[in-house]
């Protein structure tokens, strides 16, 4: 999704910007822009396409003695991609980049016309930067300019601006979207993404709601809803640039789905005191734990997946009833809270606006938080009563790996944690099954992982088909359904999850000579009953791949491929059929020789609802 990136400063803003916008790309876009500032006045270049195309242009013209510069990324919403599109947006004597959706955009317009402005664009961005250089007319104030135009806005945003008249200082605030600031040696900064930061600075402090920030070559400096400034309590990052860069992989999803094991690893351990599960750290007591008597867990995309996988396992070791809501729906039919529900919301980037959403409606409802992040101070994190970290690390690849597994074992040790805080299993159960995400799970990735050419080699025949159907039972049907997205969203192959006793109620009609149907066969008391759906779908020439625990009776006599997964202990398996699905989706998409971290249409972080 759109992305920011802005410097003020001693150093040549320009390559600085480029740089920051190369490591935006990430996210998801289509289109970019740059707005530097000379002494000639603001100077914009912005094309639709990639960084390239813009590099092409400011190679033709260069931009010289430019030490204060905005730059954008735009993934388009309102009016497609083009040039007019791109961001920067120039209304008046302001210029300005937009993260968000101003939703009140046809209203703004309409008053802006009624006063003869016109527009270039199709974007809720140009008329809100028409209503900012309205406001800035008539105070001439640039802080005063933002208060009065971001009140008239309804929506999300996060907004980079220049102001004419005060050359060498940007502006920046935020309501809805995420926006950072940053300390360097030469001068200060302005982010969507900390990861567009790494290559400048550690130092960084996250702008809260509605907060405001001026930056000039030497300062920084906030506001708040009262008008005394402030300055930023900046912290220092954990990342390096180089947790963003590739690293010798291929591609940056491969690099992710290897570095799992240390992912799980670094997401569990501070969850383990003297053997057993303890998320004191986090702020919650085994009281607090004590209390929980339901749980509805609320995420979008592979981070519902997660909370799928990860209700079943709260239900069977907790023994506490679980459900699982699309964020986006969670809104339209409340859930029936009873005495004692949790909300856990879950969230990789930590600023998913339909998780956000959802995660304020439920505190709106009086009803407790806990959310799992993995991007750290990110506004999810925030709100939340309380936050469970997952330390994964930053996730380039639009498709998530790392992300997904570091919270599905956060899951995990949290359905550990409240069984033993509630008794339900005693001090040596609860000391295997933490020993168990924490030492078996990440050898099963590491030994899964190398099976890759096994793989690979599988991967051949899913390359080849128009439909792919993926089938489980339980926990399996679960993990069917992140097999199934993985599957598709990065190699464009429609793929399916059933669950494997639904699809004789209907689509199995679908099934055809070579059909490929993945089949997962983690638990063991369900094996006999997916194998007859196997034998169901085989007879009507479907072929079967299937995932199945090493002591299953004959896989190979009812599947043509089997894939044997560890039996050591449940979370063995688990992660071991978790890292062969990803493998699959990842190898499939590289044979067809597709852009395998930024697939089209797509976003990391869909800041918009
Ligand atoms: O950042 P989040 O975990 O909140 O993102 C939620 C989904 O958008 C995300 O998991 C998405 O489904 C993945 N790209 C799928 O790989």
């Amino acid at each position: 999704m759109c992305g920011i990136i802005g410097y003020t400063g001693s150093a040549n803003a320009v390559p600085k910007i480029t740089k920051g916008l190369e490591v935006l790309e990430y996210r998801g876009y289509d289109s970019v822009g740059i707005a530097a500032r000379t002494s000639d006045g603001v100077t914009t270049v912005k094309c639709r396409g990639r960084i390239g195309s813009l590099e092409e242009k400011l190679e033709r013209n260069p931009i010289e003695n430019c030490t204060c510069a905005i730059g954008h990324t735009r993934w388009a919403t309102h009016g497609g991609p083009s040039d007019v599109n791109a961001h920067p947006h120039r209304a008046g004597r302001v210029v300005l980049v937009h993260n968000g959706i101003i939703e009140n955009y046809k209203v703004l317009k309409e008053e802006m016309m009624k006063k003869e402005v016109t527009f270039l664009s199709e974007t809720d961005t140009e008329v809100a930067a028409a209503v900012l250089n309205d406001c800035y007319a008539e105070t001439g104030d640039p802080m005063t300019a933002i208060r009065q135009a971001t009140a008239k806005m309804k929506g999300s945003y996060a907004f980079g601006i220049l102001f004419d008249e005060f050359p060498g200082e940007v502006w920046a605030v935020r309501t809805g979207s995420p926006l950072i600031l940053a300390k360097g040696q030469d001068g200060y900064y302005l982010a969507s993404d900390m990861t567009a930061l790494l290559p400048f600075t550690k130092e960084y402090y996250c702008l809260e709601e509605g907060q405001l920030a001026h930056l000039t070559p030497t300062s920084a400096v906030l506001y708040g809803s009262d008008e005394n400034p402030k300055v930023p309590d900046w912290s220092i990052t954990a990342m390096t640039p180089e947790s963003a860069q590739k690293g010798g992989f291929k591609h940056f999803m491969l690099k992710e789905i290897f570095e799992q094991p240390e992912a799980i690893m670094k997401s569990v351990s501070p969850r383990i005191v003297d053997g057993l599960p303890n998320f004191s750290a986090d702020g919650i007591t085994a009281d607090f734990w004590r209390q929980v008597k339901n749980i509805q867990i609320v995420a979008c995309g592979s981070a519902m997946h997660a909370g799928l996988v990860g209700g079943r396992l709260l239900e069977e070791i907790a023994g506490v009833p679980t459900s699982s809501y699309i964020a986006s729906e969670f809104r339209y039919h409340p859930p029936l809270a009873v005495d004692g529900t949790l909300v856990v919301v879950i969230s990789q980037s930590g600023e998913t606006a339909d998780t956000l959403a959802a995660l304020r409606y439920a505190k709106e409802s009086g009803l407790p938080t806990v959310s799992i992040v993995n991007a750290v101070g990110t506004t999810i994190a925030r709100e939340a009563d309380r936050c469970v970290y997952t330390y994964a690390g930053p996730e380039i690849a639009v498709a998530t790996t790392k992300g997904y597994c570091t919270q599905v074992s956060v899951l995990y040790m949290m359905a550990a944690a409240i069984a033993h805080a509630t008794g339900r299993i005693d001090d040596t159960e609860a000391r295997d099954l933490a020993r168990s995400i924490a030492e078996d799970a990440p050898k099963a990735v590491l030994d899964m992982l190398e099976r890759s050419e096994e793989l690979r080699q599988m991967s051949a025949r899913l390359a080849a088909r128009e439909h792919i159907f993926y089938i489980g039972r339980g926990l399996d049907y679960a993990m069917s359904q992140e097999g199934a997205l993985k599957l598709k969203e990065i190699s464009y192959i429609h793929c399916e999850a059933y669950a494997a006793g639904e699809l004789k109620h209907g689509t199995i009609s679908l099934i055809e000579e070579g059909t490929p149907v993945i089949a997962i066969t983690t638990e063991a008391a369900l094996y006999d009953k997916t194998e007859s759906n196997v034998r169901e779908v085989r007879s009507r020439g479907a072929y079967v791949i299937m995932l199945c625990r090493e002591d299953a009776p004959n896989p190979e006599t009812s599947a043509d491929e089997v894939i044997y997964l560890p039996t050591k202990s449940t979370a063995a398996s688990l992660f071991a059929a978790m890292t062969a699905v990803q493998m699959l989706a990842y190898e499939t998409a590289d044979r067809l020789d597709l852009d395998v971290d930024r697939p089209r249409n797509l976003a990391k972080s869909v800041t918009v609802e």
